[in-house]
């Protein structure tokens, strides 16, 4: 196999768990598991318990992030949270275009770019999510999802500001239902991922971190990890305890 050469990048996922006071608990756990020189960590915790985690981790070389933000710098948008906000709070990536916050809170590939857009303005890493769901993908349709995904989610990106986003493929049939995509399902995927980038961006493309989400456990990390073009992972549930988030931090690159 090729020597993979993009750093990878290991993203937690919270969701709508944890206090701050359990988020801080997490983190300081987090603090204590065996590090590695060779992959990124990440944790995207609530709004509210960012720069608790932050504080925590400072130091320690792990990554912070959101789970969510709204496309501009202040205003009379109620409930929201602003990139000045979370930044501010300690956020250093942003996930973009959930496909919780697709589903449920109907958001759109438009809205979604400018997200990611105003993420790369404050000088955070979006990552932005797609993938398809269980009627596209029964319907043979992932190819065109995940591609439509793509062009409109980053068509305010420029060709300087690309590297500094990172893509995450999370179909949603795999989310939270313990099925996972096969590493070589998701592989596929992966690689046509790269392809678009590539029309869309050139050579840039061949290091640009694409992170795979869906029923990531410790028991299936280190196949997926073994994929060429799967360079991390989003993981939800399982990154929620520790035994687990540490197992697929973890992960045995040479499986
Ligand atoms: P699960 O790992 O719980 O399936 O969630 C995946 C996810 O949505 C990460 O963003």
């Amino acid at each position: 196999m090729r020597e993979k050469l993009i750093r990878p990048l290991i993203a937690g996922n919270w969701k709508m768990y944890k206090t701050p006071s359990e988020a801080e608990d997490f983190a300081r756990e987090l603090r204590e598991i065996p590090k590695f020189d060779d992959r990124d960590i990440l944790v995207c915790p609530p709004f509210t318990a960012i720069a608790k985690v932050r504080k925590v981790l400072d130091q320690t070389g792990i990554f912070v992030g959101a789970q969510n933000v709204y496309p501009a710098e202040e205003g009379a948008f109620t409930g929201e949270i602003s990139p000045k906000m979370i930044k501010e709070a300690g956020a250093q990536y942003v996930i973009c275009g959930h496909s919780e916050r697709r589903q449920i809170f109907n958001e759109d590939d438009e809205f979604i770019s400018k997200k990611v857009k105003i993420v790369l303005q404050y000088g955070m890493i979006p990552i932005l999510c797609v993938g398809e769901t269980l009627m596209q993908n029964e319907a043979g349709e992932t190819f065109n999802v995940v591609e439509a995904q793509l062009k409109t989610g980053l068509k305010k990106v420029s060709d300087n500001e690309i590297k500094n986003v990172v893509i995450a493929y999370e179909p949603v049939w795999a989310i939270g239902t313990g099925k996972n995509a096969t590493p070589q399902q998701a592989q596929t995927v992966h690689s046509f991922i790269r392809k678009i980038l590539k029309e869309m961006f050139g050579d840039i493309a061949s290091s640009i971190r694409i992170l795979y989400g869906g029923s990531v456990k410790p028991e299936n990390i280190d196949q997926l990890m073994a994929e060429q073009d799967i360079n991390g992972v989003l993981v939800g549930g399982a990154s929620l305890k520790i035994d687990s988030f540490s197992r697929i931090i973890g992960f045995n690159k040479n499986h």
